[in-house]
């Protein structure tokens, strides 16, 4: 079993794009800057916001962290939102998920400039991702191909399943696994995986076990912890855990745990490539932010 280090990965991503951004500096020109909004006290969305803004001093990009409280009105963020797209000075934002429950995300995602969407959660950059064209690509799904191609896991022909039918994750996975490489254009990740065949499962799907027993590939993105058991995985599978589930636990200082939608215990024994939780996906997600503010950078200077 091979362990898919996520954390390493990204630690290497990281340096590389310190290296670019070192670049740009030293041409005399200014670093590129994003910024995350965030509404109201959600703790896993403001340990995501700490460790993004993090993420991107580490590789010198500036981060503004724009936070309001959660009664903040819909069109009071929106306007935040006419703001940041009218602001030159940012390249890229990000408003964290989930809003509250008086907020329409889709609202607030629409309103997002297209161009700085590094989140690649807007209606026109998951439309271009959908036919091949140069776009952000949302950061999940692009992390784990990221992840898949450094350590030359081919999809070509392969069964991918995704469980989870998110539009963060499951639908733009399902899409990336599916493309023709040869579509992808200057401007995508060097990555170009896909030719996969893919089937999508979610809560209403029926014999999940029998679908997921024929999958080279599966990724799980159901925020169900221990949904993947061993007994459905086949022997030599890769498998992609994307859940982040905080489980009590009394015995850490924190009172909780971190455990993925995956038996990691029993499915390891099986699988011939598995992420760890924490430790896999996580750490991709948050680098492929920073490459897609960089590339906005680039892009829309
Ligand atoms: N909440 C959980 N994951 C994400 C993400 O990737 N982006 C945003 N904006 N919110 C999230």
């Amino acid at each position: 079993m091979i362990l898919l280090d996520g954390k390493k990965i990204a630690s290497e991503i990281r340096a590389e794009l310190r290296d670019r951004i070192d670049a740009l500096k030293a041409q005399g020109k200014r670093p590129p800057c994003l910024a995350v909004v965030i509404v109201g006290h959600n703790p896993a969305s403001e340990t995501y916001v700490a460790n993004k803004i993090k993420a991107c001093t580490e590789v010198g990009i500036e981060a503004r962290k724009i936070a309001f409280e959660a009664d903040i009105t819909e069109s009071a963020l929106l306007a935040e939102v006419e703001r940041l797209n009218a602001d030159s000075t940012v390249d890229g934002f990000i408003v964290q998920l989930p809003l509250p429950d008086h907020i329409s995300e889709s609202a607030i995602l629409s309103a997002i400039d297209y161009r700085k969407d590094v989140d690649g959660l807007t209606p026109e950059n998951v439309g271009r991702t959908v036919q091949g064209l140069p776009s952000l690509v949302s950061a999940t799904p692009k992390g784990i191909r990221e992840l898949l191609s450094r350590y030359a896991i081919q999809t070509e022909g392969k069964h991918v399943v995704v469980i989870g039918r998110s539009n963060i994750v499951g639908k733009p996975m399902a899409m990336l696994m599916m493309q023709r490489p040869y579509l992808s254009l200057p401007g995508m990740s060097a990555s170009s995986l896909g030719d996969a065949t893919v089937t999508v499962c979610h809560s209403k799907t029926r014999d999940l076990a029998a679908i997921c027993r024929t999958a080279d590939i599966i990724i799980v993105a159901a925020g169900s912890p221990g949904l993947l058991t061993a007994d459905m995985v086949k022997e030599g599978a890769a498998i992609i855990d994307v859940g982040i589930n905080r489980i009590d636990d009394p015995s850490s200082l924190r009172g909780y745990k971190l455990v993925g939608d995956v038996d990691f215990e029993h499915v390891s024994k099986v699988a011939e490539y598995i992420t760890p939780v924490p430790g896999g996906v996580g750490p991709m997600t948050i680098v492929s932010l920073l490459q897609n503010t960089l590339q906005a950078y680039n892009e829309h200077p």
